[in-house]
Parts: structure tokens; sequence; C-alpha cells
């Protein structure tokens, strides 16, 4: 064993370099793990070649998602041969999931850790970057996949700083999730359900404000189960996002994932009552048929779920949906598959995400016979994406010559001087700013802008 670096040793590595797959659970992560190594003295770099620390933080979702993470570390290997002394990590759900194993599959990987060990990341790095003067072959190399026990774990606070935030912030409210789909491996990656603390959702919504955040949105895997209140009638969500909405200084707050089986009437109609809470819902319902879901174990019907998005349009008559679709799921027929089809023309959602299938380790429905073969997935995952893209174009289509308000984020990442930002639907526009003299003024305001023309995925429009 090799000891911790002694004083006398060369200083840590200064610089880090992040690259980060997967949901918003990873972009939050990622956020922590910037601001825990800047505090032991790390600067971060968008320059993998002057890194002293290379971060994959990775997704282990779907298959082609996790050799998409795998790969990345192989796009560092020349650099790291040319520099022995660069430290590359692997953090998130897959190393989670495999651990030591890890580090056999990918040979020049120094460390490997899982998102409970955020927190320690500065330690185990700290250890590792002090074999500099060791011969390659004899470094040490870490696989720290612990998972902190539920009565024992602490979430990490956002530090945000004024400057470093954005207009939009993410704050979580759980992690893991005890739900058991029986395709998912975010139980075994994230493991059981922590509720965070209320008044530390509370305090962290109001950091971000004070720093310069206008929107936040909450963040869990199944954040319709949050219990961390204990409120009589059991809707601690409903209760959580009555707080959050009140919060000064707060233009507007959403909040995904949820979860059809926990999603409550009450929280419906938050979205007439609550005045921050925009008119947008994600609400994956994975498959419109019955028969599936079961197989699924999702614990709910396609009539259920009808009857939900009927209580929120109630709510919210113009409210715009989101939601996620399994194709080819082990033992979906034809017919079932039809009734995701016509599911999708029923609703109409402004946006779906649409993914074929993929077995995962350790799941219940790894061990069901995939008789979808992979042509047949592929096929119904087109037809799906076509008939979608139909429902966005006319549900784009209806914003055009509105007047919305639009919470403007930055300037276009597709220049000409054009801003950007989302209408409270959450449709990406980008604004023509009609003479404005300092566009960038705008960054932060909620703004009315006219919508002017309706993209594939996005909107045009000119500030009012
Ligand atoms: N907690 C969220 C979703 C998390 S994962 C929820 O319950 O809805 C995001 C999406 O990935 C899921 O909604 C599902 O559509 C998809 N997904 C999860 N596991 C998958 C698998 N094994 N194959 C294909 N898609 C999967
Ligand atoms: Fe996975 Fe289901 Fe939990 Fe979502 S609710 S993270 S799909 S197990
Ligand atoms: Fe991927 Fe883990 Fe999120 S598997 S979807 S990064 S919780």
């Amino acid at each position: 064993m090799l000891s911790p670096p002694s004083p006398g040793s060369p200083g840590p590595p200064r610089r880090v370099f992040i690259e980060s797959f997967g949901c918003q659970m990873n972009d939050y992560d990622v956020a922590r793990m910037r601001e825990v190594l800047r505090r032991s003295g790390y600067e971060d770099t968008q320059e993998p070649e002057e890194a002293d620390l290379i971060i994959i933080n990775t997704c282990s979702i779907r298959e082609k998602a996790e050799h998409k993470a795998i790969s990345a570390a192989g796009r560092f290997k020349a650099l790291k041969e040319r520099r022995p002394e660069l430290l590359l990590a692997v953090g998130g759900c897959v190393a989670q999931q495999e651990g030591e194993a890890l580090l056999r599959r990918i040979p020049f990987v120094d460390l490997v850790f899982g998102p409970d060990q955020i927190a320690r990341l500065p330690q185990h790095v700290g250890l590792l970057s002090g074999q500099r003067q060791v011969p390659a072959r004899l470094r040490l190399r870490v696989a720290r996949t612990e998972v902190i026990d539920v009565e024992d774990y602490e979430f990490l606070d956002a530090d945000p700083r004024p400057g470093d935030v954005r207009v939009t912030a993410l704050v979580t409210i759980q992690k893991g999730c005890d739900n058991e789909c029986a395709y998912c491996i975010v139980p075994t990656t994230r493991g059981r359900e922590v509720s965070r603390p209320p008044e530390q959702v509370l305090a962290e919504v109001e950091r971000f404000v004070a720093a310069g955040a206008r929107e936040v949105t909450l963040i869990g895997q199944n954040v319709n189960a949050y219990h961390g209140i204990g409120t009589p009638d059991g809707d601690d969500f409903a209760e959580l996002l009555r707080r959050v909405d009140a919060v000064p200084g707060l233009l507007r707050l959403r909040f995904t994932t949820s979860h059809p089986q926990f999603f409550t009437r009450k929280v419906a109609a938050a979205f007439a009552e609550l005045p921050r809470l925009c008119p947008w819902l994600h609400l994956p319902v994975q498959s419109g048929s019955s028969r599936v879901l079961q197989r699924m174990r999702r614990n709910y019907t396609r009539e259920q779920y009808l009857e939900q998005i009927a209580w929120v349009r109630q709510a919210c008559p113009d409210i715009s949906l989101s939601t996620d679709i399994i194709v080819g799921y082990p033992g979906e027929t034809e017919r079932d598959f039809q009734d995701t089809l016509s599911l999708l023309s029923e609703i109409r959602y402004d946006f779906i995400y649409s993914f074929a299938y993929s077995p995962r380790p350790g799941t219940p429905a790894q061990h069901l016979p995939d008789d979808v073969p992979p042509a047949e997935k592929s096929r119904r995952l087109q037809a799906v994406q076509a008939l979608q893209k139909e429902i966005t174009s006319e549900r784009l289509g209806r914003m055009v010559g509105r007047t919305e308000p639009v919470l403007i984020e930055g300037m276009a990442r597709m220049g000409n001087g054009q801003l950007c930002g989302r209408t409270g639907g959450n449709h990406m526009v980008n604004i023509d700013p009609a003479g404005h003299t300092d566009p960038r003024a705008l960054i932060g305001q909620l703004v009315p802008v006219t919508i002017t023309a309706a993209r594939t995925h996005t909107l045009a429009g000119t500030l009012s």
C-alpha cells in the first residue's frame, strides 16, 4: 500500500476537465464535483489537454449510453500515455455498477467512484495524485463504490456563486429510487430513495436565487414519492411545491421526473394554483398498453394514466406535456405497440423521448425472453418518432402568433446576436432582439416574446 502524499511531495493537480453523460442527476452531481474540487484548489478547464484530472461521469440507463461513456474514456488514452501523471477518473452509474471490474476493463483509468462518493472525491484524488514519483506500473488504482446508508445519507449542498450561476438551476429533492420498474438499472446504481429535508431544499433555492438564478427545477427519479415533510394528508410533494413556489425572487418553478403511480390530484391542481409553477409536465408513460405496463411493473393502467392527464388539463388546459416511451419491451406485440401509437395520438404531447428497450444487468426484465428482434425494435422506434414529429409540429404550430412570457437564458448558440430562452411550456425559443441596443441586459428577465415561426424542435420569436 502506498501512503497518502507527504507534506514535502509535489502539490495536487490543479485543473479538472469533466465530461458527463446521462440525466439531470448527473448534471447536478457534476456541479457538486466542481464545487468540492474547487474548495480543494482545482480550477475547471474546457481543454482536456491542459487538465491534471479528467473525470468522465457515466450513465448506464441503456446499453448504448454505457458504451458511449466507456468509449469516452478511450479518447483520453493517448493523452494519458503522453502524460502519465494525468489522473483519469470514472464516476456515475457505470462506475457504481461495475466498480473494480471497470479498473480491469479500462487499464488506464486511475479512479472509479460511485455517486455516493462525491463528497470524498478530493480525498480519493489526493491519495492518487501523491504518486507522481512512483513508476506508472506500480501506481495505486482505486475503486470506491460504497453506498451510504439511508439513515446516514447527507445531501451535498450546492454552493452557487454570483457570476457562476446560470438563469436556470437544478435542485435535488431526493436521491435513489424505491420503485422496481422491471427494466431499470437506477435502483441498483443510485440505491434506496432518500428525501432531502425541506429546509435544505428551500435554503438551496434561496441561495440559487441570491446568486442570480431565476428558475429552479426540482429533480429526483420519482419526485411524487417525496416524503421529507410528513404532512397529514401524505402529499409531501404538493406541500414542497407550495413552499418553494413562495420563495421571494424566484420567477419560475419546474419539476422532473414524475411517476404516474404517485402523481396526485393535488399536484395536478398546483398547476392552477401556484403562480410560479410553469405549465409543463413530464409524465413518463413508457407504453400505451396496460398489459405491457403490468409486465414493466409500472403499477398503473393506460386508463389511470389518461385520467391523470385529464386532471392536469382541467387545471391548466394549455399545459405542455412530455413523456418517455420504451418500444420493443420483451413480449410487446404489434397490438401493444399500436396501443402506444394510439396513446400518442390521443394525448398529443409537445415532445417525447423514445427508446428501444435494452436489457440491463441485474434487472428483472433481463431474464424475460426478448422476443422483439432488433430490426423490429428499430422499426417501432422510427414509427413512434415519425408520428411524434407530426404531433410536435402541430403543438409547436399552436404557439405561432402568440405573445408568450419567455425567460431569457443567454445568447443563442447559433449566433447572429439572437437570444435564447424558454416558454413556460418548456419550448426553446431563439429570439431576434429586434433592434434592442443591449440584448445581454435581458438575460435573466422574463420578457414578452411574439412567436413568429415553429421549427422542428424549437420556436423562433421576436422581442415584443
Ligand atoms: N425515473 C424516471 C426515468 C428515469 S430513466 C421514470 O420513472 O420515469 C429515463 C428513461 O429511460 C425512462 O423513463 C425509460 O423510458 C428509459 N429507460 C430506462 N431503462 C431503460 C431500458 N432498459 N431500455 C430502454 N429504455 C430505458
Ligand atoms: Fe427507474 Fe422506475 Fe425508478 Fe424511474 S421510477 S428510476 S424507471 S425504477
Ligand atoms: Fe443514467 Fe444514472 Fe441518471 S443510469 S439516467 S445517470 S441515474
